[in-house]
């Protein structure tokens, strides 16, 4: 390459990886995948090995990113936070091996382990206290996110054993898959953004100001490095993280020492295939040299150390055709737009659809028509086109245009000034807001009635039902001359609706589908003023003075309660016998579970919060993780592997949802919440 080339080049790479590098640390809404970013990386440090003079000090090959915040307290690390060289070719790994074997020659080891796809945090421990926990910031300096780390629960407070006075251990925080499914669910049904994947997720979690919400989103700490400038005198970074679990510590239990290129091969190989099975992500494996002595003589580069290096597996992708794409109109009208995929299998399940997320996504993706397009789904609940093969594209292709009217009632759209989204306004006529705020207020999150798509629509074609009270208004002779409808479905329909009125109010609140209203906000302004006259006579300061409603839910609020037809809705809702007060949660059912302590994973025949809620109505008690104080592992199909694991060592029972059900008296076992549908449509989007 020309030295003029080269140098313009070197500039294009530096601001595209920093504004990316932004997105992903900062934002937590990363563009571009860490394939691609990786492969900048690693040309840009190319050209810079060529042509130093063109090497900015601030170069992004030269530091690490930064996801420094406002609104946090920036500390200083005692010693700085590096990041990792990372390859995705085994050649590569070979290459360091080699290296190694070179200049260490005989009698050192090497420690794989996996590496954790979260966001690095690192913990001070003085006596014996978790005393102050940063994230990595700029590598120099990290956002003090203390208060927050407190909130894990995986992470002691307090240790045991034979611990130093004053340490600090590294390692990683993770939202695992689970958390971050149910996560993302909440956020899809509060029209809120989902978070792209775990590690987003997690990052995002560990910002958070309020600590319940941190608490209540399941963030566990995996452990993995004590800096060797620490002073403690460990001979391995085996031993010391040995040591470090010794004194209560979750330190990464899937490690292992061996002594060649040989077997970090198989290591790789192993968990290549087998890191689906475990309950968080990882995004590839992390080779250290594992004596001190060692580590000591390779030393560190600026930005990395000499004795690791990161073999990272490419997240899986399948390359397929768009068919034709759809714009949906969700219920508050937020247009979406879906592409139909020539169906591809990936990662043990067929995508027929992904979603394209807005306007803009489109436009940076630089979709046309017919292209083939890579398709991801590390973890995300929702598919996710990544990239599209330019190769493949047809000559003469077109970007499909953005429609300018409403695809379901024909308004023309619009686009406010801060949105990402378009919108119909036609809120009060257009079909699919109408029928998706119906759906909304069914869901199983809010009153648990039992229908799907299929039904709404024939509601609503019929004329039926418009809006949620009209429901209850619903007779069961009305139901019975309805195509399709026969008594057992018309009565367990009825039983649904006199079931809801026994929701409590957060449930109710959230129903009501105010724009940005969650399930998680729902419940805190509920539990804050107690009532829907209280809710709706709030004025925006005091709606602000509940944590985590910012200005953007405040307005949706007051906006909301502002229009007579709202208000109308709940004086119809409440005469139909709805909860508009806190109260009385549900009528426990029996004593059975009284006392006991029970962990639920995997699959049942009803959803597992209705399960749930079946252990608290009998007495019992839910936790999260497995310990000594857990009665027993009610496990569906496909209980997590390390729950059934943790369940071995400690010697608790794993009960099968039948024999739980023997626990219960028997009239009652089938009072579980309703969850099957009526009839096979409940509303599924992909
Ligand atoms: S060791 C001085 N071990 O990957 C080296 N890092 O891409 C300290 N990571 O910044 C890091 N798993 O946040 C280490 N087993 C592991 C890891 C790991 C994940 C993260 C860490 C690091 C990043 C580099």
């Amino acid at each position: 390459m020309e030295k003029a080339a080269a140098k313009a080049r070197i500039e294009e790479l530096s601001a595209l990886l920093k504004e990316n590098s932004r997105r992903y640390y900062v934002d937590n809404a990363p563009t571009m995948s860490d394939y691609e970013f990786d492969t900048l990386m690693h040309e840009l440090e190319a050209l810079e090995a060529e042509w130093p003079e063109f090497r900015a000090a601030d170069s992004p090959t030269q530091r690490v990113g930064s996801d420094l915040q406002k609104g946090f307290v920036q500390r200083p690390h005692r010693y700085p936070m590096l990041s990792l060289a990372n390859t995705y070719s085994i050649s590569e790994v070979e290459e360091f091996a080699a290296r190694a074997e070179k200049t260490l020659e005989t009698g050192f080891s090497y420690c794989c382990e996996l590496k954790f796809d979260g966001t690095a945090i690192c913990l001070t421990y003085r006596n014996g206290k978790l005393y102050r926990a940063l994230t990595r910031g700029d590598g120099v300096r990290g956002d003090d996110v203390t208060a927050n780390a407190r909130r894990i629960t995986n992470l002691p407070q307090t240790l045991h054993g034979d611990y130093p006075q004053e340490f600090e251990i590294r390692g990683e925080v993770l939202m695992p898959f689970e958390a971050f499914d149910a996560l993302n669910r909440e956020r899809i049904d509060a029209e809120e953004a989902p978070f792209a994947n775990p590690r987003n997720a997690a990052s995002g979690s560990l910002k958070l100001l309020d600590g319940d919400e941190v608490a209540r989103r399941g963030l566990v700490c995996t452990l993995y490095h004590i800096p060797a400038q620490s002073g403690l005198d460990f001979a391995s970074h085996d031993e010391a993280l040995k040591a470090a679990a010794s004194w209560g510590l979750p330190v990464s239990e899937e490690r292992r020492l061996v002594h060649s290129i040989g077997g970090i091969k198989e290591y790789i190989d192993y968990w290549d295939s087998h890191r689906r099975l475990l309950p968080y992500a990882t995004d590839g494996i992390v080779i250290k040299i594992n004596e001190m002595e060692y580590q000591r003589t390779l030393g560190y580069t600026a930005k990395v150390p000499r004795w690791a290096v990161a073999y990272k597996f490419k997240a899986e992708q399948a390359l397929t055709p768009i068919l034709s794409i759809d714009y949906q109109v969700g219920r508050t009208g937020a247009v979406t737009p879906v592409a139909n995929l020539q169906p591809v299998y990936l990662s043990g399940t067929v995508v027929k659809r992904a979603t394209l997320v807005n306007a803009d996504q489109m436009e940076a993706l630089d979709i046309h028509e017919g292209d083939w397009v890579y398709v991801e789904k590390g973890g995300e609940i929702i598919p996710k086109i990544t990239a599209v093969e330019p190769s493949k594209r047809k000559a003469g292709a077109t970007r499909p245009p953005f429609p300018e009217l409403c695809p379901d009632c024909g308004t023309l759209l619009v686009r406010e000034e801060d949105e990402a989204k378009w919108f119909c306004p036609n809120g009060d006529g257009c079909p699919m807001q109408i029928k998706g705020r119906l759906l909304h207020f069914m869901g199983r999150k809010a009153m648990n009635i039992l229908a799907g798509d299929a039904t709404v629509d024939q509601f609503y074609n019929l004329g039926l039902a418009r809006t949620p009270a009209d429901l209850y208004d619903l007779t069961l002779s009305q139901l019975l001359s309805l195509e399709g409808w026969k008594e057992k479905s018309a009565r367990r329909f009825k039983a649904s609706l006199d079931a809801s009125r026994d929701v409590p109010f957060d449930r109710v609140l959230f129903a009501l589908g105010i724009r940005f209203v969650g399930e998680t906000t729902a419940r805190e302004i509920a539990e804050h003023f107690g009532s829907i006259e209280a809710v709706a006579a709030a004025s925006r300061e005091e709606l602000l003075a509940v944590p985590d409603v910012g200005e953007v839910i405040a307005d949706s609020i007051l906006t909301w309660f502002s229009d007579d037809r709202h208000r109308i809705e709940i004086e119809r809702l409440r005469a139909d016998g709805l909860r508009f007060a806190m109260g009385v949660r549900a009528a426990g059912l029996s004593n059975a579970l009284e006392g006991k302590t029970i962990v639920v994973s995997g699959v049942f025949s009803i959803s597992r919060d209705a399960i749930k809620e079946l252990i608290t109505r009998h007495g019992g008690k839910n936790s999260g993780s497995v310990s000594g104080k857990t009665s027993f592992l009610l496990a569906g199909e496909n209980p997590g592997p390390e729950k059934i694991k943790k369940c071995e060592e400690l010697g608790v029972p794993v009960l099968g949802e039948q024999q739980f059900r023997e626990l219960l008296p028997e009239t009652e076992a089938d009072h579980a919440p309703a969850q099957a549908s009526l009839f096979d449509d409940e509303p599924t989007l992909f």
